[in-house]
This record gives C-alpha cells, structure tokens and sequence, in this order.
C-alpha cells in the first residue's frame, strides 16, 4: 500500500472541518484588520529564498527543498511565505500604491526536517503583512491581530516573547562583541554553533543544544547595543502593547530562524507543546524589499502554523462541538420511476435554494435510510413517497427534536432557511 510521503499528511473528514474552522476565524479576522488576501505560487526562484531568508540560515541551508525544472532553472518550494509575498508586492508595483499595504495568505510550506509532532515536510501556515510603514503601531497591529486570532480560539494561555535584533547599524557591533565572548568558548560548542560563530553569530542565541545554551548563558544581550533608533522603536512597541494589555516576556535570547528580521521578532508559544511550542512568530524586515531589488520599503508581519494551532486546541479540548446535526436527508420511498425522478428535481431545488441535502442512491429501504440520515448527522428528513406526491406536501422530521409535521413545498424552503451556509 502507498502511503504519504514522510514527513506529509492528509487532511481529511473531521480534521478537514476543524480546519475549515481555523480558517474561517482567520478570515474573518483578516477582514476586519483590513488586510486582502494574496496566493503566490509553491515555488519561486530558489535565490529569492537564499538572499531573503539568508544562506546561512538552517531553512536555506538545511531544509529546502530545491531542484532544477526541465528548463534547468533553480528553483525551491517555498519554507515560508513572506519572501513570495515580497517579491509579488514587488512585481506588481504595489509599493507604487497607497501605503501601507496590507496582505494575508493561507497555504502550505515546505521544510526538510526530521518529522515529529507539530513538525512537517508539508505544513500549512496563515500569514500576515504589513508593507510601507515603519509605525511601531503597525508592528503591534500584527501582534494584536496575532494574539486577538488565538483568543479567538479559546488558546488563551500562550506567552508571547518579544526581544529586538537591530539593525545593520547596531547588529554588527553586538555581533562583534558575541564572537569575542565565545572566542574561548569554541570547544564547548556543538558543531553546528562553532560554524554560526563564524558567519552567522546570531544563531548562537537560539541553538536548543544544552551544551550551548550553558555556554552562552552570561553572553551580551542585543539590548544593551541597540542604536537609538532601534531602541525607540522597541521601547514604542513595548509601551503600546501594555497599553492594549497584551502581556509580553522580553526575551534577550529570542532571535528567530529567518534572517530578514530588523527590530522587532516575537513568537507566541505553548508550553504544552514541547519543542515545537511555537505557534506563530513574525517580526519586522525593514531591508527585505530592498534585498529584494526593491526600494526602501519597511515591513513587519506574522505566519501561524496550522498543524501546531490544530495540535494545541485538541490537547486543551478547545474544538467546538462537531455532533450538531445539520443538513436534510430527502428519503425518497417507493418503486416507481416517476416517484424518484420528482425526487431527484425536489433534490436540485433545495440545493438551489443553498439547502444541504443529501439522497439516497443505493436503494435503501425507508427504514435503513432513516437509520443512515441519524448516523450521519442529518438534522431533518423529508419523506417523499407516494402520498406526498399526490398530495404536493411532505413529511419534515426533525430528528433532533424527534418532531414530524406535513408541510408544503412551498413552505420547505422557508421552514430549512435556518439550514444554509456553508459552515457553522
Ligand atoms: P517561522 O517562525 O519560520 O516564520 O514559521 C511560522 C510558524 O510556522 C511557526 O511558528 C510554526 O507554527 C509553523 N512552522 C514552521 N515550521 C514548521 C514545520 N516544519 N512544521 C509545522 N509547522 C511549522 C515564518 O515562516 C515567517 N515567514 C513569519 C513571518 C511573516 N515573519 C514576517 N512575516
């Protein structure tokens, strides 16, 4: 039997409805924040990644996917969306536009890891960004809409982490003072480490390796480096999201895994998620756009990971309740040919009417299609047999309140309105 590829899942039947859900919230949040949705394709030009993302970092060097197309172009599926949506915003010349521009997406990722709970090959991500205005405001929108979207959710105990990482003005310098500090450190380092202590000294701050961690326990703090700039920045952001009574961990070690970040990086975590305890994490990138041949563009946003937000509303039994009957279950009875096709015109009528109705095409009895319309969480059953032809009225049962009553055709549709839409 073939199975998925490792690392890849599928997502079907009640899993599919809850994420129906998530997004359904999401989006509902992402219009009343304002932002326009975007869908960039899966793969890109693997360069965009490597100059955005950074070469060093382990999601362009370790976890991408790429390869060359028939036409011997390099390509890569894409590890994260904020690169595709930059380089669109680009193309399309919506920096030309009024500023700022506002734009979420919702789709898969890719990244090469060792699979376990909450990390994927495939993983799906809801992301937003702001582009064009360097207003701390705006960093903090992203983090109102981040946290205001898991409230929504009933995950109401992640801690958000915060910490600033600079700029090209001040980084340097901090970066400078880090490698001096573990200069005499090297042997205590894993492997990785004693090459990001080379040429990418930042990633020091978040290797999960014990050995590491200890070693860089006393090390120098961002914080202490910032150039005024920077530090204004941070400070506003602090101050604004204690007056919207968002709590927040300022966390000198928080330096996240993409290297386009300026300033501002904050993740949301769960503790009871373990090592992937990070549900959705995001951040400024003030030179993105311009790395990405673009002019001066600031640009602060955010992606959540589905899988993981899916993972910490079962563990805290936070999905709403799936067993709500819904729907209407059209029991056609009877032999007659004529009988079943008036049933199946009545069938496309009501789905006309937005209704959601279902029939029977395996030539149940009454009895086992009644038994089939419980099982599967139909709420009505409308009897069309015989009588109900002749007579023009059918039998409506309700099986949630165990009711029957003979109604007109004509009152069906008005008597199920409550019955529409698409989800619940
Ligand atoms: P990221 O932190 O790399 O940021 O990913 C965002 C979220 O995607 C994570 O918090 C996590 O929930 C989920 N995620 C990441 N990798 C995996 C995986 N292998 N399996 C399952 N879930 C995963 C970004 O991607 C940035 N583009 C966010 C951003 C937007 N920054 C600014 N704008």
């Amino acid at each position: 039997m073939r199975r998925a590829p490792r690392g890849t899942r599928d997502i079907l039947l009640q899993e599919a409805a809850r994420w129906q859900f998530l997004e359904k919230i999401f989006r509902e949040m992402c219009f009343t924040y304002n932002f326009a949705e975007i869908h960039t394709p899966i793969f890109e030009e693997a360069e965009l990644f490597t100059r955005s993302v950074g070469e060093e970092s382990d999601v362009v060097k370790k976890e991408m996917y790429i390869f060359r197309d028939r036409g011997d172009r390099e390509l890569a599926l894409r590890p994260e969306g904020t690169a595709g949506v930059t380089r669109a915003y680009l193309e399309h010349g919506l920096h030309r536009r009024a500023q700022p521009v506002k734009l979420y997406y919702f789709g898969p990722m890719f990244r090469y890891d060792r699979p376990q709970a909450g990390r994927q090959r495939q993983f799906y991500q809801m992301g937003i960004e702001i582009f064009g205005s360097g207003d701390p405001a705006t960093d903090v929108e992203i983090i109102k809409f981040t946290s205001d979207f898991f409230a929504r959710l009933g995950l109401l105990d992640l801690n958000l982490q915060i910490n600033s990482v600079g700029c090209p003005r001040c980084r340097p310098f901090y970066l400078e003072q880090l490698r001096n500090f573990v200069r005499d450190k090297t042997a205590l380092l894993c492997r990785d480490c004693r090459q990001r202590a080379r040429v990418n000294p930042l990633r020091l701050l978040d290797c999960k390796n014990g050995d590491c961690r200890a070693a860089l326990k006393d090390s120098p703090q961002m914080e202490a480096y910032l150039c005024p700039a920077c530090r204004e920045h941070f400070t506003a952001v602090l101050r604004l999201l204690k007056v919207l009574d968002v709590p927040f961990e300022v966390d000198p070690f928080l330096v996240r895994g993409l290297d386009y970040y300026t300033n501002t990086a904050f993740e949301f975590v769960s503790a009871s998620l373990g090592t992937q305890g990070s549900l959705g994490g995001g951040g400024r990138y003030d030179q993105l756009v311009e790395s990405c041949g673009g002019p001066p563009v600031p640009g602060v946003g955010m992606a959540a990971g589905v899988e993981r937000i899916a993972l910490a509303m079962e563990k805290k039994n936070l999905w709403p309740n799936e067993d709500v009957p819904s729907g209407i279950f059209l029991a056609v009875t009877g032999s007659d040919n004529e009988g079943r096709e008036e049933g199946l015109a009545l069938l496309y009528q009501l789905r006309a009417q937005g209704l959601k109705v279902e029939i029977d095409y395996l030539n149940r009895s009454l009895k086992a299609q009644m038994k089939y319309a419980h099982r599967h969480g139909f709420r009505y059953v409308i009897i069309w047999g015989e009588e109900e032809r002749l007579s023009k009225r059918v039998k409506l049962r309700d099986l949630q309140a165990g009711e029957q009553r003979e109604v007109s055709l004509q009152e069906l549709g008005h008597l199920l309105s409550e019955q529409k839409g698409w989800i619940k």
